[in-house]
């Protein structure tokens, strides 16, 4: 479904040359669940936005089903099927959640319709529907109703950058649920969280820049706990 080959991202900082992730080679297959792991920094944010093309790669190929899309904008990406929900959503002044929703699924939703893309994600459609996208929103809020905004397109790609951030009192039974209800998709969740780990097929560790395992959570547990600086959040729950 995703193939990422000799993927590399450098910036140039203070006039020297930073290598932000280096020689990245992952398959992703369709109806699997990916977690991407690893330390803060380590570059988790930077891959997934390369995927969806909100960073553009220094090096290497991306290809969707085949098709290459390294040089495609994210507008191009998202028409072949690719869906992003980012670590700190973004604000849309102007618009409403309603709307949102509308662009996001491709359709005028009724109130009903509506309230089943909202209470996926534990809110009410009648609170939510008419406020404006804008920074009253808390953050958790915010964070469900990108989640809801994700969901609703049914893309062939999901891309979830730290969906729990925020969610702090809403149980992580939901979040999970919502993750393994997603079929006929492939999805990669950037997480730190043992629960969310728990629910990937395959898991993505990396470090400093590089993969640094990939595998199964009880073959990269060992390479977690060993690791101080890698102890997961909700570990000791
Ligand atoms: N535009 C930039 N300029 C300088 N450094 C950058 C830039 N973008 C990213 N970085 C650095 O690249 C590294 C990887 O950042 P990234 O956001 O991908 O990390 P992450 O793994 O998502 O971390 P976290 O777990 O904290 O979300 C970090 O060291 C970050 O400071
Ligand atoms: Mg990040």
């Amino acid at each position: 479904m995703l193939e990422i080959k000799k993927l590399s991202y450098e910036i140039i900082e203070d006039n020297s040359k930073k290598v932000i992730l280096k020689d990245i080679n992952i398959n992703f297959d369709n109806n699997k669940i990916y977690v991407i792991t690893g330390p803060n920094g380590s570059g988790k944010s930077t891959l997934v936005k390369i995927i969806m093309g909100i960073l553009k790669a220094s090096n290497g190929q991306i290809l969707f089903k085949d098709k290459d899309i390294t040089s495609l904008p994210i507008n191009e990406r998202a028409n072949l099927g690719i869906s992003f929900a980012f670590q700190q959503p973004i604000t849309f002044k102007g618009l409403k959640v309603k709307d949102l929703l509308d662009i996001s699924s491709g359709k005028n939703n009724s109130v009903d319709q509506l309230c089943d893309y909202l209470s996926i994600v534990g809110l009410c459609a009648k609170d939510y529907i008419n406020r404006p996208l804008d920074n009253k929103l808390s953050g958790g809020e915010l964070k469900r109703i990108e989640l809801a905004m994700t969901l609703s397109r049914n893309s062939l790609l999901n891309i979830f950058d730290e969906p729990e951030a925020g969610i702090d009192l809403w149980s992580f039974e939901a979040l999970t649920k919502i993750f393994n209800s997603l079929k006929n998709s492939c999805n990669i969740i950037v997480s730190h969280q043992k629960k969310i780990l728990e629910i990937a097929d395959e898991i993505i560790l990396l470090k400093g820049g590089k993969i640094e395992r990939i595998g199964k959570l009880k073959e990269i547990l060992p390479f977690i706990e060993d690791n101080k600086c890698l102890k997961l959040r909700g570990e000791n729950e």
